[in-house]
C-alpha cells in the first residue's frame, strides 16, 4: 500500500503528528509486505534503493515523533531486509549447476551419455558416487595455508556475496583445517541447511515476535546466512555439508570418495549417506533407500547426486554449458496438490508467445505456496500433445475445474491432470484469443514451413507495436545475464514503460540526460529521493560497456540463448564483424551464410533467427542507437585466458586413439579454439590420427601445422 503522495512530499519536519501517524503506518505496512515477498517468496518486488528509500523515510519519521517508536516499530525489529550490501566475491572456479533426471532411464542415458564420451566398453568398470542433495544454499569457503579466508554465496555462479563474518558463525565450518596434507590453497564448496527442528524452532521465535513466518527450511536458511549482523547468524543453528571443491593449489585425493574423506579429515562434515557405486543398479538402489529414508532425514533433500568417482575422468569429461558432464542430480518425483483453477490468464513473451498461466487457489505443495502454474499453450490445454496424440485422455483443462498441479524443486509449477468428476456443469472449453490481449494485433499459430507442422504457440504479430513484447524485450536486456543493470526490476521497466521514460533499449542510457530537463524528475516522484535516483543513474552508467556474450545475449534475438551467444561471441571476436556477416547471410548462397551456418554448436534454427534479425530495419535502427550510448568489450573469458590454443582453429581428422571425436571437441573449445570440419587457410592446426586421408594433403598443401595426438596433448597438456 503506497502511501498517499501528498504526504510524502511534505518534508519530515514539516508533517504534523495525524500526518506523521499515518504515513508511518502505510510505509509501516508496504515495508512489510516488502519483507514478505523478500523473505517468503524470495521474490523482492522493489530494488534495494527503493526498499531503502521507504525504510530511510520511516526512520526519519520515528526520529522527528518518538511516540511512534512503539514496540511493533519496525524499528525495533531485527530481520528485515539488509538495507546495506554485501561486498562481491568473484570465484575463482565458477560454481556451475546440475544436469536433472527424473526417471531411472534418464540415469542409464546418463552412464551411456559418458560411456561413448569415453569410449568405454560395456565391460570397462565405471564408479560413481551417489550422495543426497540437499535442499539449501551452495557457499564456497576459501582456505589459505589451512585458515578460513572468506566465505562467499554462489550468486550467479560467477560472482557471489561475501558473507564471511556470518560463516564464521556457522559451527559445521572450521575455521583451521585439520592434518599435514590440507592443499595452501583449498576452496571448499558445499551446502548451508536447517534442519527441520531448528526451522521450526525459528519460526516460532519469529511468531513469537510478530515477525514474518518463513516459508519453508531453505528460505530460513537464506534469511539467516544473508544477515548484515552476524550476532543474528550466529542465533541461528545453520549447518554445512562439503561435497564439492573449487580452487586448489594441490589435489590431496585422485577419486571423488577420496576427496569426500579427505574433507571429513580435515574437519568437515560429509553426508554419511554417500556411496560408491559400481553399476546403474547400485546407483539406483541406493537413491531408492534415501528416497525411503528422505522423512526421516531431519533435513530437507530434493534427490540424489551421482559423481564419476575417477576425478582425471571428470577432468576428461569436462562441461557442457553450465553444469558437468561427469555428474547428474536424479530428482525425487515432483509433489503433487489438488487446487481449483480460477482463472486463465495470458501473458504475452518476449517474441509475443501467448502463454497460459493458470490462476489457482492458493495450495501449499512441498512448504511453498503455489497459487500459479504454467498451462503451456493452446494445445495442452485441449489435451493434445507435442505430436498431435491425446494427453490426459483427450481431457481438456476449464476454467473451475478442480485440477492436480506438481512442483519439482526450482521447476514452474504445472496443471498436470483435472478431476473430471468435480467439473461445474456450467464449465466452458476455453478458447485461447486470436487477437493479443496486450496490443490487439492478430494471434497466429504460424506454420513451420520445413515440417509443414503448426506451431504450438499462437504467437501475437504486432511486434513492434506490441506493449507487452517490447516490455518483455526490456526485461530481458536489463536481466541479471544480460546487461544485469541494477534496480531496473520488472515493475521499474514495467512503470517506465508506461510513462514513455523508457520504451527502447537505448532509452535507458539517456534516462538521465533527459531526466535532468524534465520537468517531472525522478528524485520528486512518490517513494524516491536524489539517493534512490543517483543509485539508479550509476548503475546505468555501470553498464556503458559490456561484454560481446551478453551485448548478444541481450538482443533477444529469438532462440538465442547464453550459450549461442558465447559461441557467437567467440567465432566473431567483435560486433561489427558478426553484423557484417549475418547481413550477407541474407543471401543463403553466399559464403557468410556458410560460414554462420558452420559454426560448431549453431544450427540452422539459430542462424536463421540471426539473419532475420538483422534483416529487420528497426533492429538496424535499434542498434546504430544503442551503439551510440555503449562499448562492447571482448567476450568474458577468464578460463581460457592463458590457452595455447584458444582463438585457434583446430580440425581433428583420422581416428583418434585416446580420446574420442565428441571428447576431443569438447575440449578444444574448452580451450577456447574454434573446432571445423574441414582444413581452409583459415585452419591453425590439424591434429591427424592414423588413417587421416585428404585433409591431410590439404593441410601439407596450405602449410598448416599438422599434429598427431601425443603432439595435441603435449601442447594443451591433459587436462
Ligand atoms: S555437487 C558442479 N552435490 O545443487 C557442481 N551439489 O542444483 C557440483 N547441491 O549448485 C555440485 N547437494 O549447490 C553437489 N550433494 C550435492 C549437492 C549439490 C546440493 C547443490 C549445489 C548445486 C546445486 C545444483
Amino acid at each position: 500500500m503506497p502511501a498517499d503522495k501528498a504526504t510524502l512530499l511534505i518534508p519530515v519536519d514539516q508533517l504534523t503528528p495525524q500526518e506523521a501517524r499515518a504515513e508511518h503506518d502505510a510505509l509501516g505496512a508496504e515495508i512489510t509486505e516488502h519483507d514478505r515477498r523478500y523473505y517468503e517468496e524470495d521474490a523482492p518486488s522493489v530494488s534495494d534503493a527503493e526498499y531503502d528509500a521507504l525504510r530511510l523515510r520511516y526512520e526519519a519519521i520515528e526520529a522527528r515523533f518518538p511516540e511512534l517508536k512503539t514496540p511493533e516499530s519496525l524499528t525495533q525489529k531485527v530481520g528485515s531486509k539488509v538495507s546495506e550490501k554485501f561486498g562481491k566475491i568473484r570465484h575463482r572456479v565458477p560454481m556451475l549447476s546440475l544436469s536433472n533426471g527424473f526417471t531411472d532411464e534418464e540415469v542409464e542415458e546418463f552412464v551411456e551419455r559418458i560411456r561413448r564420451f569415453l569410449n568405454l566398453g560395456p565391460e570397462t568398470p565405471l564408479v560413481f558416487t551417489a550422495d543426497p542433495k540437499i535442499d539449501g544454499l551452495s557457499l564456497s569457503l576459501r582456505y589459505e595455508n589451512g585458515r578460513l579466508v572468506s566465505a562467499a554465496t554462489r550468486g550467479d555462479g560467477a560472482e557471489g556475496e561475501d558473507v564471511t563474518a556470518n560463516a564464521r558463525t556457522v559451527d559445521d565450518i572450521p575455521h583451521v583445517l585439520n592434518g599435514p596434507n590440507v592443499p595452501d590453497v583449498f576452496e571448499v564448496r558445499g551446502e548451508v541447511y536447517l534442519s527441520h527442528a531448528d526451522f521450526t524452532a525459528i519460526n516460532a521465535r519469529q511468531e513469537a515476535a510478530g515477525k514474518p513466518l518463513f516459508a519453508n527450511p531453505r528460505n530460513a536458511a537464506a534469511g539467516s546466512l544473508r544477515q548484515l549482523d552476524p550476532a543474528i547468524t550466529a542465533s541461528r543453528p545453520l549447518c554445512f555439508f562439503a561435497y564439492a571443491w573449487g580452487e586448489a593449489s594441490a589435489m590431496p585425493a585422485d577419486t571423488q570418495y577420496g576427496m569426500m574423506e579427505c574433507l571429513r579429515s580435515f574437519g568437515f562434515k560429509v553426508n554419511p549417506l554417500t556411496r560408491r557405486c559400481e553399476s546403474i543398479a547400485d546407483m539406483l538402489e541406493h537413491y531408492r533407500a534415501i528416497e525411503t529414508d528422505r522423512a526421516n532425514l531431519g533435513y530437507d533433500i530434493d534427490g540424489v547426486v551421482y559423481k564419476v568417482d575417477s576425478l582425471s575422468l571428470q577432468q576428461r569429461l569436462g562441461f557442457v554449458s553450465r553444469s558437468p558432464r561427469w555428474a547428474l542430480a536424479h530428482k525425487f518425483p515432483a509433489q503433487k496438490a489438488v487446487t481449483v483453477l480460477e482463472d486463465i490468464e495470458i501473458n504475452v513473451g518476449r517474441t509475443g508467445s501467448l502463454n497460459p498461466i493458470a490462476r489457482l487457489k492458493p495450495v501449499t505443495v512441498g512448504g511453498v505456496v503455489v497459487s500459479n502454474a504454467t498451462l503451456h499453450n493452446e494445445d495442452y490445454i485441449k489435451g493434445i500433445g507435442g505430436n498431435g496424440e491425446k494427453i490426459r485422455n483427450g481431457i481438456d483443462i476449464r476454467i473451475g475445474d478442480t485440477v492436480v498441479i506438481n512442483r519439482a524443486g526450482d521447476v514452474i509449477p504445472k496443471v498436470l491432470d483435472v478431476v473430471l468428476e468435480k467439473r461445474p456443469a456450467d464449465a466452458k472449453p476455453y478458447e485461447l484469443p486470436t487477437t493479443c490481449p496486450a496490443c490487439g494485433s492478430h494471434a497466429v499459430r504460424e506454420v513451420n514451413p520445413r515440417t509443414g507442422k503448426e506451431d504450438a504457440v499462437r504467437r501475437c504479430t504486432g511486434g513492434l507495436i506490441c506493449p507487452a513484447q517490447a516490455r518483455e524485450r526490456l526485461k530481458h536486456f536489463v536481466s541479471r545475464n544480460a546487461f544485469d543493470v541494477e534496480g531496473m526490476g520488472e515493475q521499474r521497466i514495467d512503470e517506465f514503460y508506461e510513462e514513455g521514460l523508457i520504451q527502447r533499449p537505448q532509452d535507458i542510457f539517456t534516462l538521465q540526460a533527459r531526466n535532468a530537463r524534465s520537468l517531472k524528475r525522478l528524485e520528486n516522484r512518490e517513494g524516491w529521493g536524489q539517493t534512490s535516483a543517483k543509485n539508479l543513474f550509476d548503475a546505468i552508467e555501470a553498464r556503458r560497456s559490456v561484454a560481446l556474450n551478453r551485448f548478444i545475449f541481450a538482443l533477444g534475438i529469438p532462440h538465442i540463448g547464453e550459450t549461442s551467444a558465447r559461441l557467437l561471441a567467440r567465432h566473431f571476436g567483435t560486433f561489427e564483424h558478426l553484423r557484417e556477416v549475418a547481413k550477407a547471410a541474407a543471401d543463403p548462397d553466399s559464403e557468410a551464410h556458410a560460414e554462420l551456418t558452420s559454426i560448431g554448436g549453431i544450427g540452422p534454427v539459430v542462424a536463421e533467427a540471426v539473419v532475420e534479425f538483422f534483416k529487420e530495419g528497426h533492429n538496424e535502427e535499434m542498434l546504430d542507437a544503442l551503439l551510440a550510448e555503449v562499448t562492447i568489450e571482448p567476450m568474458e573469458a577468464p578460463a581460457t585466458a592463458n590457452s595455447p590454443v584458444a582463438g585457434k582453429t583446430v580440425v581433428f581428422t583420422g581416428s583418434l586413439e585416446q580420446m574420442t571425436r565428441e571428447e576431443a571437441k569438447a575440449m578444444a573449445e574448452r580451450l577456447g579454439a574454434k573446432v571445423a570440419g574441414s582444413v581452409s587457410k583459415k585452419t591453425d592446426i590439424v591434429v591427424a590420427g592414423p588413417g587421416a586421408g585428404s585433409k591431410l594433403a590439404k593441410a601439407a598443401e596450405l602449410g598448416v601445422q599438422v599434429m598427431d595426438e601425443d603432439g595435441w596433448f603435449a601442447l594443451v597438456g591433459r587436462g
